[in-house]
């Protein structure tokens, strides 16, 4: 009876209201017993607990990935791990709705703005899903003496440690697991602690759609323990993070013991640049949604408005005006376009970013401070903010905020323009808005970003590559090259006379 008993509670995600952790296909406390809460950030109230996982919990989570990997893993063909890929995607379509209401009580966006990422969820998954079958090395000619058979072989990197942010936490899952089962590689992943829910009823839809123990793990916890347990695990081959610059540099530090292979998707302080021929009408709610959507809380967001001097009044007041048409509140209120930050920290950081930009002398037209009254009276609310009469070296220019307010800076014409979007120790995302099509691609090659949306802001695709020049990251994400980051090459060369 009591192995039986055993047996159901390692089937159940819960115990008595606190998630536990996924190791080795089946659901556990973790080692400390130790715990902390999550909480709603539209009304503070408690949502549930979440294991809190440590070094032991790596350890044991690691150690089944690397079964796995050398495991019946090993010896899925790609149509096998395609076909869990497109079972998963299936499955994740069918709880689209639930998966969305996770996002929204955990982290606040929008209902809306979380059901409108269903096409690219969905297509995340099945565009993996199409890679899978994809892999293979290459036929070399050679001139090396006498007659060789040459080939590359590409095998899966191996356990990969993955690490997310809160921002986005549907999407930024499945953008990890994606490439490692397409690939045949295991996992390992370390949900930002503030928003685990998501993260852990996938890893649910995981095991449903028949992914084998220990593929993928699931350990929760903070990013100084378990997070940084993982960095450092000699038995983790990449890491695959996704954050802070701050963090990323404590990720490379802690990747050198063994070598890790590393790929990193970390902030920015994109530039979105309006031209005074470019349709405004268009460009004035492409430029407040480029910042405001998600309450700033994207790493590609176009935070630094640089606008053409003889708009840049009438420009900067209609985005402003913008700004106040913005309903702000509970994220579950399908009318809701801008909901709360993610938690108190977040808050308190962003309203300190509001007093600097004020002691720095940047105005704001509109916002410029938390909502409290009211519907906003417990949740951790920041009115959409446009700071006017910015100069590109204040730090509201160049720190990330990573909250819904934008610097507006005035420049007089290309060079100057294409010189302030650069001079930025970042290089994510970038926005051009102009009717002329020659000025607009001098733009695109001139911006040193990963990322240059014309006349359009934020619009990704699973097949388009994504990440970071400078201080914004290492590798790309999407577009079909970022499998390669999940494979080795192996060369064989073949003496046959
Ligand atoms: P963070 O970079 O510290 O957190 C991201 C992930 O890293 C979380 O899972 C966290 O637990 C983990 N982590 C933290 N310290 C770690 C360590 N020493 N070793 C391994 N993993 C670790 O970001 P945080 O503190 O949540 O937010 C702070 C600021 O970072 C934000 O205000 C924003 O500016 C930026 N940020 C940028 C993101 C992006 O997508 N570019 C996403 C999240 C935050
Ligand atoms: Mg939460």
């Amino acid at each position: 009876m009591a192995a039986v008993e055993s047996l159901a509670s390692k089937r159940s995600i819960d115990s008595g209201g606190t998630k536990k952790l996924l190791i080795d296909g089946n659901w556990v406390s973790p080692s400390s017993g130790e715990t902390f809460e999550t909480r709603n950030p539209a009304n503070n109230n408690l949502l549930g607990r979440i294991a809190s996982g440590n070094a032991r919990d790596i350890e044991l989570a690691v150690g089944a990935a690397r079964r796995a990997f050398e495991g019946p893993w090993s010896k899925f063909s790609p149509f096998e791990r395609q076909r869990i890929l497109l079972k998963f995607a299936d499955l994740v379509e069918a709880n689209f709705e639930d998966l969305c209401v996770l996002d929204t009580l955990d982290m606040g966006v929008p209902i809306s703005l979380a059901r409108s990422r269903k096409q690219r969820a969905l297509g995340l998954i099945r565009f993996y899903a199409g890679l899978a079958t994809t892999i293979h090395g290459d036929t070399i000619q050679n001139s090396i003496p006498g007659e060789f058979f040459t080939y590359t072989l590409k095998e899966p990197v191996g356990v990969v440690g993955a690490i997310t942010p809160w921002n986005a936490p549907l999407t930024s899952t499945i953008w990890k697991l994606g490439p490692v089962l397409a690939t045949g590689c295991t996992m390992v992943l370390k949900p930002a602690e503030q928003a685990s829910l998501t993260p852990l009823r996938l890893g649910e839809l995981l095991l449903e759609a028949g992914l084998p123990d220990g593929v993928v793990n699931i350990v929760t916890g903070y990013g100084e323990t378990a997070g940084a347990a993982l960095a450092g695990h000699m038995g983790v081959d990449k890491v695959a993070f996704t954050g802070s610059h701050f963090t990323g540099q404590k990720i490379i530090e802690a990747a050198k013991g063994n070598i890790k292979r590393v790929t990193l998707e970390l902030g920015g302080k994109s530039p979105d640049i309006v031209f005074a021929d470019a349709d405004l009408d268009a460009a004035v709610p492409g430029a407040a949604m480029a910042v405001f959507m998600n309450s700033g809380q994207i790493c590609s967001a176009g935070t630094r408005l640089l606008v053409e001097r003889s708009i840049y009044d009438t420009f900067v007041g209609k985005v402003a005006d913008y700004a106040k048409t913005l309903r702000v509140g509970d994220g579950l209120d399908p009318d809701t376009q801008i909901g709360p930050l993610v938690s108190a920290e977040q808050l308190a950081r962003v309203k300190g970013y509001l007093a600097i930009g004020r002691e720095e002398g940047a105005q704001a037209l509109v916002g410029g401070d938390q909502l409290s009254g009211g519907a906003h009276a417990d949740g951790f609310f920041v009115a959409p903010t446009v700071l006017a009469g910015v100069r590109n070296d204040m730090r509201v220019a160049q720190e990330e905020i990573f909250g819904p307010v934008l610097s507006a800076i005035a420049f007089d014409d290309f060079d100057e323009a294409a010189r302030i979007a650069n001079a930025t120790s970042f290089g994510l995302g970038s926005g051009v808005w102009t009717r002329d099509v020659g000025k607009a691609h001098r733009m695109a090659k001139s911006i040193r970003a990963g990322t240059v949306w014309v006349n359009c802001y934020a619009a990704m695709d699973p097949a388009v590559p994504f990440g970071g020049y400078k201080m914004s990251g290492h590798g790309r994400e999407s577009g079909t090259q970022h499998i390669d980051a999940y494979l080795e090459t192996k060369s064989v060369i073949m003496k046959v006379a």
